[in-house]
């Protein structure tokens, strides 16, 4: 009997743990566009980029000095696996664009219902994944072309969406 009450307890508890929601952080935007593309996009992108001078497997170069966590931790993610990473921020950041109730900067909606636009954060997700796909082939090569279709895929929606005055971005031209 006193087994019996203990597989009560037990199927008791996987059956309440089943029902109670893990709750997510909440889906809420903190940045404006510009400030998520200069936070992630940009130094990804640019890291990425160096590949066009700089082989990943190259020794790394003299460290610039300081003692701040940046200088500290500058070579534990580095080579080809930092430029996986790289790859692997900008596929994800299309999810960050596209992520409902974020604003631009100058206080209008990211267009989510612009087919166009979000066409342009699909492309940059999969040009993200074919550049994660081409770092872990350590393709010296490759890579580097590959970051033309990269410069391509920023490029395509800035020459529609970020224009200059400021207050005419985030709309189709
Ligand atoms: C789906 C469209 C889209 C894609 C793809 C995109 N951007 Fe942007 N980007 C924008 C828009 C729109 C703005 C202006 C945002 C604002 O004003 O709030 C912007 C702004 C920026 C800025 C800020 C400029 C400033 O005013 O300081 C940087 C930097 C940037 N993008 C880099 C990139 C890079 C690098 C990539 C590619 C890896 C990229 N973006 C891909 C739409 C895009």
């Amino acid at each position: 009997m006193r087994f019996l009450g203990v597989l009560l307890l037990v199927l008791v508890t996987i059956s309440g743990a089943t029902t109670m929601q893990a709750q997510a952080p909440a889906r809420e935007p903190v940045g404006n566009l510009a400030q998520v593309m200069r936070a992630i996009l940009f130094p990804n992108s640019n890291i990425l980029f160096d590949t066009q001078s700089r082989d990943p497997d190259a020794p790394p170069e003299e460290a610039a000095g300081g003692s701040g966590a940046s200088a500290t931790f500058a070579n534990i993610y580095k080579g080809w696996p930092l430029v996986e990473s790289a790859a692997i921020a900008l596929a994800e950041s299309a999810q960050l664009i596209a992520m409902e109730g974020r604003l631009c900067q100058n206080g209008k909606p990211v267009p989510l219902a612009d087919a166009a636009f979000m066409g342009y954060a699909r492309d940059l997700a999969a040009v993200g994944r074919r550049a994660y796909e081409v770092a872990q082939t350590k393709d010296l090569e490759a890579m580097s072309e590959m970051t033309n279709e990269v410069a391509g895929a920023c490029e395509n929606c800035h020459a529609e969406y970020r224009r200059y005055p400021e207050e005419n971005r985030c709309t189709a031209p």
